[in-house]
């Protein structure tokens, strides 16, 4: 632990200058959510993590037969290794987690792997819902946080022919996730190999055949900016649909960083909120939580901290398309950033996770 912390101050020693530099709003030089407050230097805080993936057999066959996922390979991510680490939930998993100071992850999505791993304790589940039912994708969050005690369900952000979840067929499924206390982590999901591949009429594929590769354009639609847009873009059309209005309990999460809603929320607040009752700046802070999952750069957080309440920004890493080696890096330095308290710090870590997910810390 100590030589991350080393390691972070190293390599961030232009921070005091970065917030310095942030300018002074009419809200305050410090944002809406104000100054961290000064507090003890009290020892490395354990680590839970939210948007950790693991795949049972017949979801494996799945990714693995997704022409994208070969894609994104060639553009990038995910690197060396990631396969095998997607099946596997025992020795090495743990073993990362231990030299990474992960307490908990939660996983995606299957009990009895949980319960056969070397460590239950180590691990919680979300659920995996069948989205495009939207009667049965209630039934099945019930059944699961009754039978196995998981803490809320990862589901895709929209469907695979596009549709998102704004409209009433979904009531149930919201009704279900506040009677049962529960979030919903709204997650990222890949757009149609056409917008990928199909020069000069895809969404993220090149105007000139040849212009950019495959992998370019599979990486332009999917993890360098595509299903992050999508995943901020389906929590707009939720606000829009009412669904906070019909449930002003309903907890949403967004990965990375917030998946852009942090950055635009001023403007989009601005145009979307008229004619409804809560403003979407309201709904953003009563029914969001944001998780840094496979972002570990302080450059948002500086935005986060101004914008979003310390007490909904929650540690996450993305294991194993991230590492929880860079993601411990990306803690450390944190932690010596000042853009937040050590106990502000403490609640990234794991207290904010706790407390949402009711995990009894010991
Ligand atoms: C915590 O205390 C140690 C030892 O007193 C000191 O070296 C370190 O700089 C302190 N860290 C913070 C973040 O205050
Ligand atoms: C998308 O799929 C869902 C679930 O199968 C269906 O209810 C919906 O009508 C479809 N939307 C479009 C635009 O095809
Ligand atoms: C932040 O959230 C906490 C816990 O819900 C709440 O008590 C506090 O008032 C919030 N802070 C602001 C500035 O809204």
């Amino acid at each position: 632990m100590h030589s991350f912390i080393r390691a972070g101050l190293l390599l961030f020693p232009l921070l005091p200058s970065l917030t310095s530099a942030l300018p002074a709003a009419s809200i305050g030089a410090y944002g809406k959510y104000g100054k961290p407050a000064t507090s003890g230097n009290c020892t490395l805080p354990p680590y839970y993590t939210l948007e950790e993936h693991w795949l049972s057999p017949s979801l494996f066959q799945q990714f693995l037969a997704n022409p994208l996922n070969a894609l994104i390979g060639g553009g990038g991510s995910p690197g060396g290794g990631t396969l095998p680490k997607l099946r596997e939930i025992g020795a090495q998993r743990l073993a990362s987690m231990d030299a990474n100071n992960i307490q908990i992850q939660v996983i995606s999505h299957l009990a009895a792997a949980i319960a056969a791993s070397p460590a239950p304790a180590r691990f919680r589940g979300f659920c995996i819902l069948p989205m495009a039912a939207p009667g049965a994708a209630a039934a099945e969050l019930r059944r699961c946080v009754a039978a196995h005690g998981f803490v809320g369900a990862l589901v895709d952000a929209h469907l695979a022919n596009a549709s998102y979840y704004d409209g009433a067929a979904y009531d149930s499924l919201w009704a279900a996730a506040v009677g049962l206390g529960v979030p919903i982590y709204l997650h990222p999901t890949y757009p149609s190999l056409a917008d990928v591949v199909d020069a000069g009429t895809g969404l993220y594929a090149p105007s000139v055949a040849g212009e950019w590769s495959a992998g370019q354009a599979a990486a332009l639609g999917t993890v360098a900016w595509g299903w992050h847009e999508r995943t901020g873009f389906g929590f707009l059309r939720m606000y829009l649909g009412g669904v906070f209005e019909r449930f002003p309990e309903l907890q949403v999460i967004l990965g990375h960083m917030g998946e852009l809603v942090p950055y635009y929320l001023w403007r989009s607040d601005l145009f979307l909120s008229p004619g409804l009752s809560r403003t979407l700046d309201q709904v953003y802070a009563g029914n969001a939580y944001v998780t840094t999952s496979g972002i570990f750069s302080l450059d948002p957080v500086a935005t986060l901290v101004r914008n979003t309440n310390r007490t909904r920004i929650l540690y996450s890493v993305d294991y194993p398309f991230a590492s929880n080696e860079d993601g411990a890096a990306f803690m450390a330095s944190l932690r010596s950033s000042g853009l937040v308290s050590q106990a502000e710090f403490s609640q990234v870590a794991y207290q904010n996770a706790a407390q949402l997910l009711k995990i009894k810390t010991t």
